[in-house]
C-alpha cells in the first residue's frame, strides 16, 4: 500500500483545555482556544503493509516501543477499525523542533498521524471527522487540524467534540517567542495531570469562568484587540496553574526563571511592548506578541539568566498532506 505523508504544526493555546469529562474518548471539561504554530511541525509518514507482523514507530529516528509506542498502536487501532482494514503500519515521525525542550509534541503528533493514516487506509474523512480522530488521540491534537485560530467545543460525547477554525492564520500576524528554561526533572504529563483536576477546589471556579475566558478571547481575536487578548490569556493560564497547584497531588510547572519571565513580560507590556506571557504544562514560557515586536522580544528573553535558548514561531495554516505542500 502507499506511504502517506503528512505534517502539523503544534499549538499554544489561549484559553486552556484542563480535566476531561471522559478521559477514554477524551471529552475535555471546558471549551479551549488556541493559535497554530507555523515553522515548528511535526512530519509523519504512515505506510500500511500486510507483511508486517505489528506496528512499527521510529520517532526522531529511534525505533520506538514504550508508552509512545502504545499510544500510537491505540491510534492505528481506531483507524483501522473505521477503515475496515487490518494491515500493520510502518510510522516515521520527525519532529523540526528540539527534543526534549517541553515543547508538547503530542498536538502535532497525533494530528498529523491521523491524517497521514486515514488517507493511507483508504478514508477521506472531512476536517471535523479528522479533528474528532485526532482529539482521542491527544485532546490537543484536534486543535491542530484546522488552521490558523482554532476553537475546540467541548462537546457532549464524540460526534460533537471537536475543533474548527475562528480565523485563517492571515487574520492576524501574530507569533510566539518560547522561553525554553532549563528544567533538572520531566515534568508530569498533562495526561496524567488531566486526571487530577477535579481534585482541586479550585477547578469549579475555573470551569464556572471558561465561557466568558472563550467569549472574550473570541472578541480579541476577531478585532484583533491585543490588550483585551494579554489580559484574558494571563488570567487562563494563572487559573489553570493555581487548579495544577492546588490538586492532589499537588503539581508545580513553574521553575524560578518561569517566574522571572512572567515579570518581565509585564514591565515589557507597561513600556507599550505588546507582549503577554502564557504557560503549559512545563516550565517554558509562550510569550505571544505582535510579530513585529518579536525580534525585540527575542533579543530581551535571551539576556534572562534561565533561558537556555528561544524558538520562534508565527501563526500556522492547517494540517496537511505533504503532496499539497506550497499550497499553505
Ligand atoms: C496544558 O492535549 O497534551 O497544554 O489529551 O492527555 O494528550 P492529552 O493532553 P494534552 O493537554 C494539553 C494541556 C495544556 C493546555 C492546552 O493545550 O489546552
Amino acid at each position: 500500500m502507499k506511504s502517506v505523508t503528512a505534517i502539523a504544526h503544534p499549538n499554544i493555546a489561549f484559553i486552556k483545555y484542563w480535566g476531561n469529562r471522559d478521559p477514554v474518548l477524551r471529552i475535555p471539561s471546558n471549551g479551549s482556544i488556541s493559535m497554530n504554530l507555523g515553522g515548528l511541525f511535526t512530519r509523519t509518514q504512515v505506510r500500511f503493509d500486510p507483511s508486517l507482523p505489528k506496528d512499527i514507530l521510529f520517532l526522531n529516528g529511534q525505533p520506538e516501543t514504550g508508552v509512545a509506542y502504545e499510544r500510537v498502536r491505540r491510534h492505528l487501532e481506531r483507524i483501522r477499525q473505521l477503515a475496515g482494514i487490518r494491515e500493520r503500519a510502518e510510522v516515521v515521525s520527525l519532529n523540526n523542533f528540539p527534543m526534549g525542550t517541553g515543547i508538547a509534541s503530542s498536538a502535532s503528533a497525533f494530528a498529523s498521524l491521523t491524517l497521514a493514516a486515514s488517507v493511507a487506509a483508504g478514508l477521506n474523512l472531512d476536517e471535523c471527522q479528522l479533528s474528532r480522530l485526532a482529539r482521542q488521540g491527544s485532546g490537543s491534537a484536534c486543535r491542530s487540524i484546522p488552521g490558523g485560530f482554532v476553537e475546540w467545543q467541548a462537546g457532549e460525547g464524540d460526534l460533537d467534540s471537536f475543533a474548527y477554525s475562528l480565523a485563517p492564520a492571515e487574520h492576524w500576524a501574530l507569533a510566539d517567542c518560547i522561553a525554553i528554561i532549563s528544567q533538572e526533572h520531566k515534568s508530569t504529563g498533562s495526561t496524567e495531570g488531566h486526571a487530577l483536576a477535579d481534585t482541586s477546589p479550585l477547578q469549579p471556579a475555573r470551569l464556572a469562568r471558561v465561557p466568558a475566558h472563550l467569549e472574550l478571547c473570541r472578541q480579541a481575536i476577531r478585532e484583533r484587540d491585543f490588550d483585551k487578548l494579554a489580559r484574558v490569556v494571563e488570567m487562563d493560564s494563572n487559573l489553570m496553574h493555581a487548579v495544577i497547584m492546588t490538586s492532589t497531588p499537588p503539581l508545580i510547572y513553574w521553575q524560578p526563571a518561569t517566574l522571572a519571565v512572567m515579570n518581565a513580560v509585564h514591565v515589557w507590556r507597561g513600556e507599550g511592548i505588546p507582549a503577554c506571557f502564557t504557560v503549559d504544562a512545563g516550565p517554558n514560557v509562550h510569550v505571544i506578541c505582535e510579530a513585529w515586536a518579536a525580534e525585540e522580544i527575542e533579543k530581551r528573553l535571551r539576556a534572562i539568566p534561565g533561558v537556555s535558548q528561544v524558538l520562534r514561531a508565527a501563526v500556522g495554516g492547517p494540517a496537511y498532506l505533504e503532496q499539497e505542500a506550497g499550497s499553505h
